[in-house]
């Protein structure tokens, strides 16, 4: 294949993906959540233990939420509009890579819209792929 035409595949390919992108989602969760919850988001990364409060098991958040997965709580937390001190707020330890534009649409379980940024999105899917 010549060069362009692969480059023109390879375009095609990622304008196709679905808006939910676990897979995404998961190259965002290695570079930006592993260190401290861990690779396997139990919370047990790294940085886990110097820190004074323990990052919690992403693992546990539906079954802790009554089997819920509480996607706005998790879209909030991640991007800053729930602020946690744990992620370094008002100065995320990732920076503001998540915070926006918000020009994405997802439905919270109970029917309303909320915007986010795809990354958020992609990143909330991964994590609802590992609920216990
Ligand atoms: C510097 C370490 C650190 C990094 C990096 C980090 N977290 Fe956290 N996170 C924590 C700690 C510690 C808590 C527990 C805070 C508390 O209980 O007050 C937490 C809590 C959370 C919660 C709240 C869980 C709940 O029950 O509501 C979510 C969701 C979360 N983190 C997701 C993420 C995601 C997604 C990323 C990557 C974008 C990330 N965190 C990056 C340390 C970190």
């Amino acid at each position: 294949m010549r060069p362009l035409a692969l480059i023109a595949t390879l375009l095609m390919a990622a304008t196709s993906a679905s808006a939910q992108d676990a897979g995404a989602g998961a190259a965002e969760y290695a570079t930006h959540c592993a260190t401290c919850h861990g690779l396997s988001a139990k919370g047990d990364g790294p940085m886990a233990s110097v820190l004074l409060v323990q990052p919690a098991d992403l693992t546990t958040l539906a079954a802790r939420n009554d089997g819920e997965f509480p996607l706005v709580r998790v879209i909030m937390r991640i991007d800053g509009r729930d602020p946690l001190v744990s992620h370094g707020s008002p100065m995320p330890v990732y920076g503001d890579y998540f915070e926006g534009p918000f020009d994405v649409s997802t439905k919270a379980p109970s029917g309303q819209p909320i915007l986010t940024s795809r990354p958020v999105l992609d990143l909330v899917m991964f994590l609802r792929t590992l609920q216990e």
